[in-house]
């Protein structure tokens, strides 16, 4: 039995999470699934965006299905929904965000670094009004993500780009050392090259065939990987898994709570099912039932298209064509 526990958290997150749910339980395998409090939710009824037995169940649990978080009345308030998002991501130490963009003549991964850098460091306000955040990376840090996107590209098309912005930060002066020796000692067959994050975004839009596996900081990973979704079909297509070493792992689209659209039944629910997609391949070791989802998903947004995608198609009427998919290919 494969315990999941899904945190449908604000705004479409619980319209595609229902979704993901729905498809995860009819596919051949055991799984228990158990939904918690998570987000701005949690915060209007409990105080807190990651309740302590949210946190318990997930850390008890074999995989984490996430929606999104992310309130407008709770934009810049002092307790915020996406400080439970990046308090779980460090509780659980999922360092390695997954973030693939495949679409015709597109097939990268921004392997994203998820627990370091300017949205862990030391932060805040002085009295004489100034704001701070510190960005800071131990070389530990750099190496165990780097190697993951060394092993990922290995099973790839065998190139890493690491992106940083040596010209003018110490810590990239240090991201491109401990990369340079990590790829040097470990993987010498992949090939690596290094490039500065302004000109590659710039790259991403203009030759994005020409892009392999990337790893990255935290903050440029983040940004990238939204202009890589943008050049896939936008955001309601894009997938990300956050792995750890050991434990679970969470698997969250890329895009947020969408509060403009959230209510009307309108979401694409397809990021969120090619994140599950990517559960049953990395943390269920079910590759027959990941690659059943994901041709299901492709399927069912060519026969039914959401708003987003230039169609007319209700994330329920997806979510139907997906488990219609799936019976059709199981019975052929
Ligand atoms: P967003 O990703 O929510 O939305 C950006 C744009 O993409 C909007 O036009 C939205 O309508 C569209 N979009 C996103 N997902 C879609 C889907 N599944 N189907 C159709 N259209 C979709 O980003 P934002 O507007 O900058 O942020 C809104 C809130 O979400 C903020 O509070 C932010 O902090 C939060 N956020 C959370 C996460 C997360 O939980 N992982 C990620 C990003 C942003
Ligand atoms: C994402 C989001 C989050 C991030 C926010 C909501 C904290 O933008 O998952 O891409 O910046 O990591
Ligand atoms: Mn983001």
């Amino acid at each position: 039995m494969l315990r999941v526990a899904c945190l449908p958290g604000d705004g479409i997150g619980p319209e595609v999470t229902a979704v993901a749910i729905e498809v995860l339980r009819a596919l051949p395998l055991e799984v228990e699934v158990e939904e918690h409090a998570f987000g701005g939710g949690a915060i209007l009824a409990e105080g807190t965006p990651l309740p302590d037995d949210t946190l318990a169940a997930c850390k008890a649990a074999d995989a984490v299905v996430l929606g999104a978080v992310g309130l407008p009345e709770l934009e810049g308030a002092p307790v915020r929904p996406e400080q439970g998002l990046i308090g779980l991501r460090k509780e659980l130490d999922v360092y390695a965000n997954l973030r693939p963009a495949t679409g015709p003549g597109i097939d990268l991964l921004i392997v994203r670094e998820l627990v370091g850098g300017l949205y862990y460091g030391a932060s805040g306000r002085r009295p004489d009004g100034t704001a701070f955040d510190t960005c800071e990376y131990t070389p530990e840090a750099i190496e165990r993500v780097s190697r993951r996107a060394f092993a990922l590209a290995g099973a790839r098309r065998g190139h890493v780009t690491s992106v940083d912005k040596v010209n003018v930060m110490h810590t990239s002066r240090l991201w491109r050392d401990v990369v340079r020796e990590m790829g040097a000692s470990e993987f010498p067959e992949i090939e690596l090259d290094h490039a500065l994050v302004d000109s590659f975004a710039m790259k991403i839009v203009q030759f994005p065939e020409t892009i392999d596996t990337v790893v990255t900081e935290n903050t440029f990973g983040d940004i990238l990987s939204d202009i890589a979704a943008a050049m896939t079909g936008g955001l309601g297509l894009a997938a990300s898994a956050s792995l750890a070493d050991d434990g679970p792992g969470i698997f969250e689209p890329v895009h947020g709570s969408a509060p403009q659209i959230a209510g009307q039944g309108i979401a694409n629910p397809a990021a969120m099912l090619r994140s599950v997609a990517l559960m049953l391949s990395h943390s269920f070791d079910r590759a027959d039932d990941a690659a059943a989802v994901e041709q299901a998903v492709d399927r069912a947004l060519a026969e039914a298209p959401t708003p987003d995608l230039g169609g007319t198609a209700m994330t329920a009427k997806v979510g139907d064509a997906v488990l219609r998919a799936l019976d059709a290919a199981r019975t052929l």
